[in-house]
């Protein structure tokens, strides 16, 4: 199947590109470039052994989008197109929902337009806000974001709750992710944060490379077991295996289908940094710093409901995430443009 991938040249978006054809289906993607490098598509076409079609356009573009779907025979869309750093959001709401409500409202009209009716969205696990127990399965609560990106995401599944609910031969799958660390074990593609990185593993691997001097780390206060905030830290492989997993399950099935994409398994800052530590074979400079405004002391998946449903589950060790970030970074100390 040709299956469109908005963001296709991000993070996310490229390693979904390989899984998909290394699945037999044909992705084709759209991508303004507003946070990735064109070079990852060559990159993408050597891991696939294929030309991959791209179109440089933006998802708020009405007519580039018209003109995508009248040009290509697409049979279903993964939507990974949006911003998402979460202070950035905060500085700069109207863009975060242009960006990301708009963008999701305009694409979800060009697809009916197109008779396109099979929807991947990537949502989030901020879509909890701060959880009341976890582990967190897709009946908790979701609303109370603490900030624009979180809730463009929250909008956004709420939209697309009321659009599958008024047009029910559509299939509308909302993905939540929770922390998507590492990189195709080839070392080709993986993150390419621009600038300091807001996330934890860039932020180490760029420590671990010299880039920087050390790891701040956010707090050991919190009720975790050695005070440092705790994440559910999913491989990069196993998330877009996920996708795959839902456009070929649920693809066909009629309605809005929901589904935690994470381990299971809560992972601490200090853990992360001792799992780096032992591959690397030394100790990572780091300092305490207090805790960063608006963060959670825990979150991690019950992802039952996928195995269950999706017959996935993630198969990578946390060893092997550490290590597949470690090559990529090492193979590219300087990202896509090294
Ligand atoms: P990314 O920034 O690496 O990739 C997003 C891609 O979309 C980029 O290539 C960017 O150029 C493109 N893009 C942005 N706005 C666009 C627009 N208006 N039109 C066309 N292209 C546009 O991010 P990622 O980490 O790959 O995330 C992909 C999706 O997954 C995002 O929607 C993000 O919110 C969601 N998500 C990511 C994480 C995470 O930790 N990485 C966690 C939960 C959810
Ligand atoms: N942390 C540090 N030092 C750093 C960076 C992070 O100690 O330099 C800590 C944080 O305090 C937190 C943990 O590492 O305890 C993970 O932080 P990240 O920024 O990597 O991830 P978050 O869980 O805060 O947020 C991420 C994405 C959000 C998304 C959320 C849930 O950035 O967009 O996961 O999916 F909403």
């Amino acid at each position: 199947m040709n299956v469109l991938v908005t963001g296709g040249c991000g993070y996310i978006g490229s390693h979904a590109c390989v899984a998909l054809h290394h699945a037999g289906h044909t992705p084709i993607v759209l991508d303004n470039y507003s946070n990735s490098h064109p070079s990852v598509v060559g990159r993408i076409e050597e891991l696939n052994g294929t030309p991959l079609t791209v179109y440089q356009s933006d998802i708020r573009d009405s007519k580039a989008l018209a003109r995508v779907f009248a040009e290509q025979d697409i049979g279903a869309v993964m939507h990974f197109a949006g911003l998402k750093a979460v202070g950035e959001s905060v500085a700069k709401p109207l863009e975060y929902y242009d960006n990301n409500v708009t963008g999701t409202l305009n694409l979800l009209a060009a697809m009916r337009e197109a008779q396109v009716s099979k929807l991947i969205f990537s949502s989030s696990a901020t879509v909890y806000g701060d959880p009341a127990v976890v582990p967190i399965d897709e009946h908790s609560q979701t609303g109370g974001t603490t900030n624009p990106y979180g809730t463009s995401k929250y909008m956004v599944e709420r939209c697309l709750a009321d659009f599958a609910n008024a047009n029910s031969d559509w299939s509308i799958t909302l993905l939540r992710y929770f922390n998507p660390i590492g990189a195709h074990p080839s070392g080709r593609i993986g993150e390419d944060p621009s600038g300091i990185p807001n996330n934890l593993m860039p932020f180490i691997t760029q420590v671990a490379i010299g880039r920087r001097e050390a790891l701040s780390i956010f707090g050991n206060d919190y009720p975790t077991e050695d005070g440092t905030g705790v994440r559910d830290y999913i491989h990069v492989e196993d998330l877009v295996d996920g996708h795959v997993a839902a456009l070929e399950k649920r693809g066909d099935v009629a309605g809005l289908h929901v589904y935690n994409l994470g381990t299971g398994n809560g992972v601490s800052v200090l853990q992360m940094v001792n799992a780096m530590n032992g591959v690397l074979g030394r100790d990572l400079p780091v300092r305490m710093e207090a805790r960063r405004a608006g963060d959670i002391a825990e979150c991690f998946a019950n992802p039952a409901k996928a195995e269950q449903e999706l017959g996935w589950k993630a198969k990578y060790s946390l060893t092997d995430m550490v290590e597949h970030s470690w090559n990529w970074q090492q193979s590219n100390p300087n990202g896509y443009q090294s």
